[in-house]
């Protein structure tokens, strides 16, 4: 069946394009001094990314009822710093990949100086891009908190401890909690922050809503890194844009290495179907969210 014009699915390339384009104001011309570190930008940034969590970013602002140009900000600083992360995550002293969104890594394609500057050049551009949007000054303690959210998604709490751990798990066998909580910081804090920042531009909101949107964030974004996992294995190195089988070769500690492929689906099955659950409880039109949870999680790259 045909979506129906007003669905989230159909506005969803729209979306896409919109945070492209706040991407490419904010990021200025490639010839810019110094050219090769702001070309480097753009190789990071405009490379064929899904954009998955800027649309995270603007469905949660569907179902709160917040304009797309209110989210403009939010939605382009956690798309600046998942790509630095990824910058960074292929490095040779993390995953040491070759391959990224379908082309030589950051580092491969200019040098590591380069992908560790582009990397650290990016994170400030977020942090500046919401600290001097004209969207976020109502309710006045938005912006604070849209910021610390953030931050706290990529730091020692989140994505960068997350990524510390998950380099001191290479050939271990951690318990699945210790796994979750390490898939939890280094993939799930940015989902969450993407799905928390809009919750501060809505002061009204209830504090069950609040939670519930907090869990269903974390339901994904779990789901989301062990589809991952799924894909290294189970995909083609053409469709995902990625080396497949880089997880085994580092001897990565993956939901995959310590029980296996069948657990693992079953595993995204329940989060998925947890996450449906957190929606359903919360009284508004939570269809974008819906729409793009089932994306997320189904994912073929
Ligand atoms: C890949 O994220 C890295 C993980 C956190 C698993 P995405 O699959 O969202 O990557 P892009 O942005 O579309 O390339
Ligand atoms: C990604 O984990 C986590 C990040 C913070 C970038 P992976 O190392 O599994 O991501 P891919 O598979 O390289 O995209
Ligand atoms: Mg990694
Ligand atoms: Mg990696
Ligand atoms: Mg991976």
């Amino acid at each position: 069946m045909a979506d129906k014009p007003t669905s989230f699915s159909g506005r969803a390339d729209h979306l896409v394009t919109r945070v492209e384009q706040a991407l490419g104001r904010h990021l200025g011309e490639p010839g810019h001094h110094p050219t090769r570190l702001h070309q480097a930008l753009h190789y990071a940034v405009f490379n064929g990314g899904k954009r998955l969590r800027p649309l995270l970013v603007y469905a949660t602002g569907e179902v709160l009822g917040i304009a797309p140009d209110r989210l403009d900000a939010p939605a382009c600083a956690v798309e600046l710093i998942h790509c630095y992360s990824l910058v960074h995550d292929d490095l040779p002293a993390m995953d040491d990949d070759d391959l990224r969104r379908g082309r030589p890594t950051l580092h491969l394609a200019y040098d590591e100086a380069l992908a560790i500057l582009a990397g650290d050049a990016l994170q400030a551009l977020a942090f500046e891009i919401l600290g001097t949007s004209p969207m976020l000054t109502q309710p006045p303690a938005a912006r604070g908190e849209i910021i610390a959210e953030l931050a706290n998604a990529c730091g020692v709490d989140g994505m960068a401890g997350g990524q510390a751990l998950d380099l001191a798990y290479e050939g271990c066998r951690p318990d699945i909690e210790a796994l979750e909580t390490m898939y939890r910081q280094k993939t799930g804090a940015l989902i969450r922050a993407a799905v928390l920042m809009p919750c501060a531009l809505t002061p009204e909101l209830e504090d069950p809503a609040c939670h519930e949107l907090a869990t269903f964030a974390d339901c994904i974004g779990l789901a989301f890194q062990i589809r991952d996992d799924v894909l290294d294995v189970e995909g083609e190195t053409a469709t995902i844009g990625k080396p497949q089988g880089a997880d085994q070769a580092r001897n990565k500690a993956t939901w995959l290495s310590l029980v296996g492929l069948d657990a693992a689906n079953r595993r995204i099955d329940e989060l998925a179907e947890q996450a449906r659950a957190c929606l359903a409880r919360i009284d508004r039109d939570t269809e974008a969210l819906a729409w793009l949870a089932t994306r997320m999680v189904n994912r073929e790259f």
